[in-house]
């Protein structure tokens, strides 16, 4: 009997995982999944969990070996495959339209060419299959740098046209839902729905996201397709798929 009901519903993740939940229901069990830059396997093991067969591509071999172990953990070590590799060169590390479902979550920050990655990303889906793509949103930089008083560093993330706040910023890049919308519209793929990720979950006190996770669930849950809430969240979430 799979287990399908471990999937994590905090504020963090709880609309990703709404979107996904979605796909898993059209499709049901065993479905193809690469998880790219999936890290740890905080998607991947759930979803393994839930019947598919996920393989993580990675550059961090610290960060497989834990996927591994969590997915023994879990007992699904036979449905999760950890492939070491960099995002930048996925054509030719995965098969090529073979996935009913590609993730990439919180690595086009990092890479050296995200229109090249998302071309490789199209690339790796099946006609029909779904792309889960979460990116980290400029304006919600620029709002929690401005609410902690740090204003040089806001203003600089207002005026780069990477979305940067210098070259000691961790990020290569940030994004807003428009611009990443074209990058997945221009290899082809159409754009279903856009939400915004942690909407407030980042900017309440701790006590409100300790004290009553429920109340913070539903707020996130309710404004993450509501303009103009959407688009300050801290993370933008799209879900594309290929014809
Ligand atoms: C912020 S973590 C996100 C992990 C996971 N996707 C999630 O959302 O929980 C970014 C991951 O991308 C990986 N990574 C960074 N640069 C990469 C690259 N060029 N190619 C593949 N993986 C990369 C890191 O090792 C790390 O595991």
């Amino acid at each position: 009997m799979e287990r399908t009901h471990t999937r994590p519903t905090g504020p963090r993740t709880a609309v990703v995982w709404a979107v996904l939940r979605e796909e898993i229901d059209r499709h049901g069990s065993g479905m193809v999944v690469v998880d790219v830059g999936g890290g740890t396997g905080g998607f991947a093991v759930p979803l393994a969990e839930a019947g598919h067969y996920v393989t993580v591509v990675d550059a961090s071999p610290d960060a497989l070996a834990a996927l591994t172990r969590r997915a023994a953990e879990a007992g699904v070590a036979d449905r999760v495959a950890a492939l070491q590799g960099d995002g930048d060169r996925l054509a030719g590390l995965v098969p090529e339209g073979g996935a009913d479902l590609v993730l990439c979550h919180s690595l086009l920050e990092v890479v050296d060419d995200p229109a090249e990655v998302v071309a490789a990303l199209a690339a790796t889906l099946r006609p029909g299959g779904a792309l889960s793509l979460l990116v980290a949103n400029r304006a919600a930089a620029v709002l929690s740098r401005a609410m902690n008083g740090h204003l040089a560093a806001a203003a600089a993330l207002l005026s780069d046209p990477d979305g940067r706040t210098g070259p000691g910023d961790k990020l290569r890049r940030r994004f807003d839902a428009t611009g990443a919308a074209a990058l997945l519209t221009a290899v082809g793929l159409t754009v279903e729905k856009i939400h915004g990720v942690r909407v407030v979950a980042d900017l309440v006190p701790g006590s409100v996201a300790d004290g009553d996770p429920d109340a913070l669930l539903a707020f996130e849950t309710a404004a993450a397709d509501l303009a103009p809430y959407r688009d300050i969240a801290t993370q933008l979430h799209l879900y594309a798929r290929k014809a």
